[in-house]
């Protein structure tokens, strides 16, 4: 019969154990932000669920199953705390669950500050926050990310390839301007759907034009983070 002292005896090889583990895992963090600043510089999404499928499918034993599976969801959520850009993790056992990639172009890290008579008194920060209530509600996966660079965005479009679902974009300015970001849609062939906050057919005439409609399944114009709401809706149906 096994006694206290045996009981001891395993925890303390647990303890031993664990303390290991965990010096492990901080060096395996210490990586995963290297690897978090280089997806950014690259303009590659934080989820890759190709390695993710591989590195999980090489395992037989379902309990390193979850084991594995705890930590690449630690290390996006680390990747995402280091490089600022949002991730939205939902459980991608479900059956419906999608990937999507959400691009905001130039100036809508401005929101609330920006002509708060056309865009709102709402911050980017909170757009992020409803698109994040919104996928998870929705059981959709997501990664939003913001930038004032064209060809960060043409990156992060074309990387996009083979990595998610659906794109929501809101090009911003590009919308009027970019033939190179229509194309990068083009090339890449993710289905997008366009989002504008304002309704840019009822404003001045340059903006009646968006080189990006054509290349996408929809368009959700005037609803404001609404309009987020519905692309993404669009995407857990379909
Ligand atoms: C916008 C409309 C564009 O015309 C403008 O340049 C923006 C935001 C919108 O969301 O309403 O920056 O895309």
């Amino acid at each position: 019969m096994e006694s206290v002292m045996d009981l001891k005896n395993y925890r303390k090889q647990i303890d031993s154990i664990d303390e290991q583990l965990l010096r492990l895992f901080g060096e395996r963090m210490s990586v995963t932000q290297k690897i978090a600043g280089y997806k950014k510089e690259h303009g590659i999404p934080i989820f890759d669920p190709k390695r993710e499928k591989e590195k999980l499918s090489s395992l037989n034993d379902p309990y390193e199953k979850k084991f594995v599976s705890a930590l690449f969801e630690l290390s996006r959520e680390r990747q995402s705390e280091f490089s600022g850009r949002l991730y939205q993790s939902v459980d991608m056992t479900r059956a419906a669950a999608r990937n999507i990639l959400i691009i905001n172009g130039p100036n809508l890290n401005m929101l609330g500050i920006r002509e708060p008579e056309l865009y709102g008194k709402k911050s980017y920060s909170d757009l992020v926050d409803f698109i994040r209530n919104v996928c998870s509600e929705s059981g959709v996966q997501c990664e939003c990310i913001q930038s004032n660079h064209e060809g960060e965005i043409i990156d992060a479009i074309q990387n996009a390839r083979g990595r998610f679902d659906g794109i929501v974009i809101n090009p911003a300015a590009f919308t009027h301007t970019s033939i190179a970001v229509s194309d990068a849609l083009k090339a890449a062939g993710v289905p997008s759907v366009e989002v504008h906050l304002t309704d840019i057919n009822n404003r001045e005439d340059f903006r009646k034009v968006s080189y990006v409609s054509a290349v996408c399944e929809m368009t959700f114009s005037g609803l404001g983070f609404e309009g987020y709401a519905e692309a993404i809706r669009h995407f857990a149906k379909h």
